[in-house]
């Protein structure tokens, strides 16, 4: 391990400069992967926009019933139609999910802890390479902890599913946590994000931050961004539409749309805005006019 004293500042991301290794593949970093690998992440990553809006309704994992999230049943069909992937656990994902629909599946394979810690840094992989197959998967969420008490653990499970996921051709995506005394910085974020595409994640979801476009430039693999606390929705389709222009992949958004006043419609916003090109501006008027 190099000794990390007086090591050099990064700062030549080239921004403007393409990925440099995509071939002919539209997903970043996928390129040299095998026909599975390949034919999941194009369940994720739509071909034309090469973008996603992700669903996340995982929440349930450690805050039990949520806010917006009461009747899984009631609301998951509501919003099918306007999203690529669903984001759960597989508990949510069997019970409320018809078997009959066709959108991608990042299953969450991470748990452990609840919100009566304080610690949420500690978790283990929960389910087996098996089942997720036998979910049709099309990846697997893994939470870490970088900086964090539990990121050994956390990077353990991380490379334990990588594994298992070179094995059977499932990707795996790595979601950066941020807990209440972790940075919410570039620098963290950076760190973060390349440490979990070095290990072997395919997808990485992380947070907006100052300096987005080089975090974006410095990870050989697609970020798709959270949607994180409740935004008005303005404010979060400036969010989404902010992240894409810097090279966001796509958005995992679960509070501002589930929490939104017509979470129905405001999915579709954020789909114009990950899919075709719609601004903030356009965005919120197509909400505005049909809420
Ligand atoms: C991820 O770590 C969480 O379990 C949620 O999937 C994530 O926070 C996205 O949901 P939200 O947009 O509500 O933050």
């Amino acid at each position: 391990m190099a000794d990390v004293d007086g090591l050099k500042i990064a700062k030549d991301y080239k921004v403007d400069v393409p990925f440099a290794n995509q071939g002919d593949f539209h997903v970043k970093g996928a390129g040299s992967l095998d026909w599975g690998m390949k034919k999941h992440l194009s369940n994720i990553f739509d071909p034309v926009s090469g973008n996603t809006v992700m669903f996340a309704f995982d929440h349930g994992y450690f805050m039990g019933s949520t806010a917006g999230l009461e009747r899984l049943d009631v609301l998951l069909p509501q919003l099918i139609p306007y999203v690529d992937v669903l984001m759960g656990t597989r508990g949510a994902i069997r019970t409320c999910v018809p078997a009959d629909c066709r959108k991608g599946i990042a299953l969450r394979t991470t748990s452990g802890s609840s919100m009566l810690n304080d610690d949420l840094s500690h978790e283990v992989l929960a389910v087996d390479i098996e089942d997720v197959i036998r979910m049709n998967a099309d990846c697997m969420a893994i939470q870490t902890f970088i900086g964090a008490d539990g990121q050994l653990s956390s990077l353990d499970n991380l490379s334990k599913a990588v594994n298992a996921g070179m094995r059977y051709s499932v990707p795996v995506m790595g979601v950066v946590a941020v807990g209440k005394q972790m940075e919410r910085t570039g620098r963290f974020f950076k760190l973060a994000t390349r440490i979990l595409a070095e290990l072997g994640a395919n997808i990485i979801k992380t947070y907006n931050c100052e300096d987005f476009e080089e975090v974006v430039a410095a990870c050989p693999v697609p970020i798709v961004v959270a949607g994180g606390k409740k935004l008005p929705e303005k404010e979060a389709l400036e969010l989404a539409y902010e992240v894409i222009s810097k090279g966001a992949r796509g958005v995992d958004m679960g509070r501002n749309i589930f929490q939104s006043q017509n979470p129905a419609v405001m999915a579709q916003a954020v789909n114009m805005v990950v899919h075709k090109g719609a601004t903030a501006e356009e965005a919120y008027e197509f909400f505005q006019d049909n809420k």
